[in-house]
């Protein structure tokens, strides 16, 4: 074992991914088993699954999505942790509720939020949740969690970033509730729901179930969640004694500053996104002109390790193991960033997309950097019906979107 492997390999976490391999009642199917064995064979040892949904009012837009929502699943999804323990990894099921960023076209069911406040990006007005309809929601949470512990997962991951509901609770400028849920005045963060929903999972998974937290550190929503909000919630976390607390960056109302990339693919927005996808013409001439100006402007370009530096100020408040997602690209910025203490485990998302033995490389040779180019045209077709996947070969060619 070489020193690498003995340092570093556990230290790397294949970050939440949507997968898009679920059938169209969010059952995982078996390319979503035999992706997850692809990547635990090739030495991945921790690996958060893809968003999955509670509820089915909590779906995303994203075809093929898989769901925790009733105990049917449970035998599915036990294959996949049978089949990731096999090789001695980990693997933590990401759940999560949409909230205001969903379609009533994809669940059937009116978008609901924390607030009517509405979702710019995806156009609905929400209904506001009555505090009667947010016990429920903790609930679905609750037995997602217990569903995910009873098929075998080493944990689950509250998904608490990208806007999503347990963000919009959160979040000052979303969150203007005026009962428990909302905004707490010496927090200045709605973390009320967030407690209740830790309690409830300990309460009915045991204590010592690992419940992490993926969360994001800031945004560009007009009014944004500050740096004191930041610092706020990692010490609610502190206080909760999560078990891990994953640090990405951003919400789904510019979702092009999660990923960051150091060009904007619009010709397969035009042609996939389910916001923007036109045949006419004349119209993708118009989005041109006038859309992407905007989108350009509001874009944060690609920088390694992009938010370490939101790590760093987590790490001086908490003693709660930090991971740092958003542009891990080789070996030597890993080892830089968990030697420097500015974090405690990286995480990665799309290298793992291009490069499923991205670890196996590096443990032949530590320097080694991912063949990933941010093109992002993996999360722009997210919206399609593909399953995820890297659009380029090996020799950097582009393969056809169609
Ligand atoms: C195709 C794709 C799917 C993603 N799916 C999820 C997801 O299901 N849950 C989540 O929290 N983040 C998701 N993300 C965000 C990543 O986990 C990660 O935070 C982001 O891509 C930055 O990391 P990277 O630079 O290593 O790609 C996704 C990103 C991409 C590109």
């Amino acid at each position: 074992m070489n020193d690498f492997q003995e340092n570093f390999t556990n230290k790397i976490f294949r970050s939440a991914t949507f997968e898009g391999m679920a059938d169209s009642n969010g059952f995982p199917t078996d390319e979503y088993r035999k992706y997850y064995k692809k990547l635990a064979e090739n030495e991945v040892k921790n690996i958060i699954t893809g968003f999955t949904y509670i509820s089915q009012e909590g779906r995303a837009i994203h075809p093929r999505q898989a769901g925790i929502d009733s105990d049917e699943k449970i035998p599915y999804f036990q294959k996949i942790t049978d089949c990731v323990h096999k090789f001695d990894s980990k693997i933590y099921l990401q759940i999560a509720h949409t909230g205001r960023q969903t379609s009533e076209q994809i669940t059937k069911k009116k978008v609901v939020g924390v607030s009517n406040k509405k979702s710019n990006y995806f156009g609905s007005k929400p209904k506001q949740l009555s505090t009667n309809e947010i016990y429920s929601v903790i609930e679905s949470f609750t037995n997602a969690a217990k569903r995910a512990k009873l098929a075998g997962f080493d944990g689950i991951q509250l998904h608490a970033a990208h806007g999503y509901l347990i963000h919009q609770f959160l979040h000052p400028y979303i969150n203007n509730r005026n009962d428990e849920f909302g905004i707490n005045n010496q927090t200045g963060i709605g973390d009320y729901f967030l407690r209740k929903t830790i309690l409830s999972i300990r309460k009915k998974c045991g204590q010592e179930f690992p419940i992490l937290i993926k969360i994001s550190a800031s945004d560009n929503l007009p009014k944004q969640f500050t740096i004191n909000n930041f610092i706020s919630l990692i010490k609610v976390l502190d206080e909760l004694k999560i078990s891990k607390i994953e640090i990405s960056y951003g919400t789904m109302e510019n979702a092009l500053n999660i990923f960051r990339g150091k060009s904007i693919p619009y010709d397969v927005i035009l042609k996939h996104n389910f916001h923007y996808k036109t045949n006419s013409i004349l119209k993708k001439k118009l989005w041109k002109i006038f859309a992407t100006p905007f989108l350009k402007h509001k874009a944060i370009p690609f920088s390694e390790m992009y938010n370490l530096k939101y790590a760093k100020i987590a790490k001086k408040i908490t003693d709660i193991p930090i991971i740092c997602v958003g542009g891990f690209r080789s070996g030597d910025e890993i080892k830089k960033a968990i030697i420097s203490g500015n974090t405690d485990f990286v995480s990665l998302c799309r290298p793992f997309i291009c490069e499923h033995d991205f670890v196996k490389k590096l443990a032949k040779n530590s320097s080694y950097i991912s063949n990933c180019c941010d093109c992002n045209i993996c999360a722009i077709m997210c919206d399609s019906k593909n399953s995820t996947r890297c659009y380029f070969t090996y020799q950097r060619k582009r393969i056809a979107t169609d």
